[in-house]
């Protein structure tokens, strides 16, 4: 019963396109990947996260009950004076249906703290908008064997603050920095290993039931002639997907690791 209670959670291949591709190109991209995905059964749900200027363009062009939109980050403001800023209730007029927050990247290069993520998350789900919330470690932190903290103080920082009711539409990504577009992937034993500990805290906060139906994705160089061995494990439910989710070709090999 309870393997196959396990195996109820979804199983989700994201790709993050991060800043890359003019709208052109962009719309392109997605309408190959839904050209390609037309006459496929995919084995999981697939996910693109775009560049906020391509989203109600991208929503239209393609059959989003096969290729779900997904922005990559949102204000941690509701609306007014905030110059440059696209807030959630924006992103969620587009058609998209997912954000990305907590990017690595995010919380390196713009100073995301968790309190600031943790109103992201607030507004993104207000919105209706489903989270997938991104954490993992530094290349230092692994070296001194912290990566366990991290993701903890991760979590408890911006999303163990929600209800059982809000915390089942957030996804979890779990990103080692010192993974991503460095072509080094976490193997798949260190991967299982942090996932099933990740999954245990949420086993602990919000019983086994939620534990066992929250998906938490891989990201981190993950690419076609590795996903598979990665997403074998009990405890990866999918990937997130940064350099190989901007070629269809070899998105599309990911999502067939499945
Ligand atoms: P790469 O797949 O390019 O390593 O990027 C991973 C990532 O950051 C996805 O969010």
């Amino acid at each position: 019963m309870g393997i196959i209670l396990s195996k109820m959670r979804k199983k989700i291949v994201a790709g993050n396109w991060k800043m890359n591709k003019t709208l052109q190109e962009g719309l392109a991209l997605a309408t190959e990947l839904n050209n390609v995905l037309t006459d496929a059964s995919p084995k999981c749900e697939v996910i693109i996260g775009t560049p906020f200027i391509h989203l109600a363009s991208v929503t239209s062009a393609v059959d989003t009950s096969k290729i779900h939109v997904s922005a990559q980050n949102c204000a941690d403001k509701e609306s007014g004076a905030y110059t440059g800023e696209v807030s959630a209730s924006m992103i969620k007029s587009t058609g998209a249906e997912y954000v990305i927050l907590g990017h690595s990247e995010r919380r390196a290069y713009y100073g995301e703290t968790h309190e600031i993520l943790k109103e992201k998350v607030r507004l993104a789900l207000k919105n209706e908008l489903k989270p997938i919330f991104c954490i993992g470690e530094s290349k230092e932190e692994r070296e001194a064997n912290k990566q366990n903290e991290v993701v903890k103080a991760q979590l408890e920082g911006s999303v163990f603050n929600l209800s059982v009711e809000e915390f089942s539409k957030v996804v979890l990504a779990y990103e080692p920095v010192w993974a991503i577009g460095t072509g080094l992937t976490a193997t798949p034993d260190q991967a299982q290993e942090i996932h099933a500990y990740i999954r245990s805290l949420i086993a602990e906060k919000y019983g086994n039931e939620v534990a066992e139906d929250t998906t938490i994705l891989y990201g981190g160089s993950c690419k076609p002639n590795n996903a598979k061995e990665l997403f074998a494990n009990p405890d990866v439910d999918g990937g997130l997907i940064g350099g190989a989710s901007l070629k269809a070709d070899d998105f599309k090999a990911i999502i067939d690791a499945f």
